[in-house]
C-alpha cells in the first residue's frame, strides 16, 4: 500500500483539486484508493459530493481522544467502485487544541489507518493550509509527500519550511519520506509560470514531477459540481493532466521498487524528453491511442519516421531518436491529432500559429547521459 500526503501550508495552491483528481484517476486504473480529507474546510468531501451536514461521523471522531470507539471503518463512504472517502467536517479544527500536550498525538492517524480493516492500494491525504498537528499526523502516517506549488508569484516562498518539517518527522521517527513537488495552476500565457517551473526544476531536480497541471476552468467547475474531472469532462486538458500525473505516480512507485530492491535501470519519471546516449527519448502518455508519432526539425516533420511504441502496454508511448547537438522544435501526433508535448513547458509559436515544443540537446547532455549509462552498467 502506498500512502501519500498532499501538503503545502500555502492556501489555494491546488492541494484539494490534486487530492480529488489524482485519487479518481488512480481509481480509474483499478487501483483501490482511499482519500482522507484532513482539512476542517471539508473541500475534498464537498468536491466528491459528500456534504458535511449529511454525515454523522467524520475524521474528527476518528482522531479525537473523546471518541474511543470510532474507527476509520465507521466514517468511510464509497464514492465509486475503486474510490472511497473518509470525510471531514468543521469540528476537525478542534482536534489540534484537544490533543495539545497529549502523548502520541502525532500518531493518531497512523494508528487509525493501521487498525483499518479495508484494503487499499493507495491512501491519499488532503491536508489543511497549515503545518500544524493535522499536517504532522499526515506526514507521520504517509511515506510519500506531494507538494503542489502554484506557478505564480511567491510560489517558492515557504517551501523551505515544508522540507524542514519533513526532515523533523524523518529524524524523530526514523523513516525516510519521498517528497515530490508538483507544478500546478500553470498558465502558459504568462512568463512567470515558465520561470517558476525552471526554478523548481533547478531546485528540486528529480523530485519535481515531469507532469505539469495547467490552469483549466473545467477543473474548477468539476469541484463545484461535486465530481472528479474524469466524470465531469474527459476531453478537458485538466483530465489529461491528472491522468498523466496518475501514470507518473504509478511509474515512480515501480521505479522505487526497482531502486529499493536492487538497481534502477529506468528513470523514475520518464515522460517528456530525456537525453540518452546519442540522442533523446521522447515519451508521451496517450492511453487507448492506436498510433502515436513524434515529428520535428530533426526528421523534417515527417511523422512516419517518428513512429512511437506503447512500451508498457498501458499508454506510455516512447521513441528514441539520434540527434546531433542543437535546438529543435517538435510536436506529437496522437491518432492523427497534432499537439504539443504536455510534459515540456518550453514552447514557441510556429509561423502557422500553433505551439511547438522545444528541446535543446547539447554536448553537456550527451556527455551526462553516456556517463549515466556507464554508471548503471558498472552497477550490474
Ligand atoms: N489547475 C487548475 N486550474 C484552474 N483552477 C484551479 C486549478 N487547481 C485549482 N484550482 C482552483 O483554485 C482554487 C484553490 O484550489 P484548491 O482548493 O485545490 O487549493 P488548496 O491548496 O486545497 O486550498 P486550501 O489551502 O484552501 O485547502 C479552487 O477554486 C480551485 O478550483
Ligand atoms: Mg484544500
Amino acid at each position: 500500500m502506498r500512502t501519500i500526503a498532499i501538503v503545502n501550508h500555502k492556501g489555494g495552491c491546488g492541494k484539494t483539486v490534486t487530492s480529488i483528481n489524482l485519487s479518481a484517476c488512480l481509481a480509474e486504473r483499478n487501483e483501490r484508493v482511499l482519500l482522507v480529507d484532513l482539512d476542517p474546510q471539508g473541500h475534498s468531501s464537498l468536491g466528491l459530493n459528500v456534504k458535511p451536514e449529511e454525515i454523522e461521523k467524520h475524521m474528527y471522531h476518528v482522531l479525537s481522544e473523546t471518541q474511543w470507539d470510532v474507527g476509520m471503518e465507521d466514517v468511510i463512504v464509497g464514492v465509486d467502485k475503486y474510490l472511497d472517502l473518509a470525510p471531514s467536517g468543521i469540528m476537525l479544527s478542534a482536534v489540534e487544541q484537544e490533543l495539545a500536550g497529549q502523548p502520541g498525538r502525532e500518531d493518531r492517524l497512523l494508528n487509525a489507518l493501521a487498525e483499518m480493516p479495508g484494503e487499499y492500494d493507495y491512501i491519499v491525504v488532503d491536508c489543511p493550509p497549515s503545518l500544524g498537528l493535522l499536517a504532522f499526523n499526515a506526514l507521520r502516517a504517509c511515506r510519500e509527500v506531494i507538494v503542489p506549488v502554484e506557478t505564480s508569484f511567491f510560489a517558492l516562498h515557504g517551501l523551505g519550511k515544508i522540507s524542514e518539517t519533513i526532515k523533523l518527522v524523518e529524524d524523530r521517527f526514523g523513516q525516510k519520506k519521498h517528497m515530490q513537488v508538483l507544478a500546478t495552476i500553470y498558465d502558459q500565457r504568462t512568463r512567470i509560470a515558465g520561470e517558476v517551473w525552471e526554478e523548481l526544476r533547478e531546485h528540486f531536480g528529480e523530485n519535481l514531477f515531469r507532469t505539469i497541471i495547467h490552469i483549466n476552468v473545467q477543473l474548477r467547475e468539476a469541484t463545484g459540481f461535486g465530481q472528479p474531472i474524469c466524470q465531469y469532462d474527459r476531453r478537458s486538458s485538466g483530465y489529461r493532466d491528472y491522468a498523466v500525473l496518475a501514470q507518473e505516480v504509478l511509474s515512480l512507485g515501480k521505479a522505487r521498487v526497482h531502486r529499493d530492491g536492487a538497481r534502477a535501470a529506468t528513470s523514475a519519471s520518464s515522460l517528456g524528453t530525456q537525453p540518452v546516449e546519442d540522442g533523446v527519448r521522447f515519451s508521451i502518455y496517450a492511453p487507448g491511442a492506436k498510433s502515436v508519432q513524434v515529428a520535428g526539425d530533426f526528421n523534417n516533420w515527417n511523422a512516419s519516421e517518428g513512429a512511437m511504441l506503447d512500451v508498457d502496454g498501458q499508454g506510455t508511448w516512447t521513441k528514441v531518436l539520434c540527434l546531433k547537438p542543437g535546438v529543435y522544435q517538435y510536436r506529437f501526433r496522437v491518432d492523427g491529432q497534432w499537439g504539443e508535448d504536455p510534459n515540456n513547458p518550453r514552447k514557441v509559436e510556429s509561423p502557422y500559429g500553433v505551439m511547438n515544443s522545444i528541446i535543446e540537446y547539447g554536448e553537456r547532455e550527451r556527455k551526462q547521459s553516456s556517463e549515466g549509462t556507464q554508471e548503471i552498467e558498472k552497477g550490474f
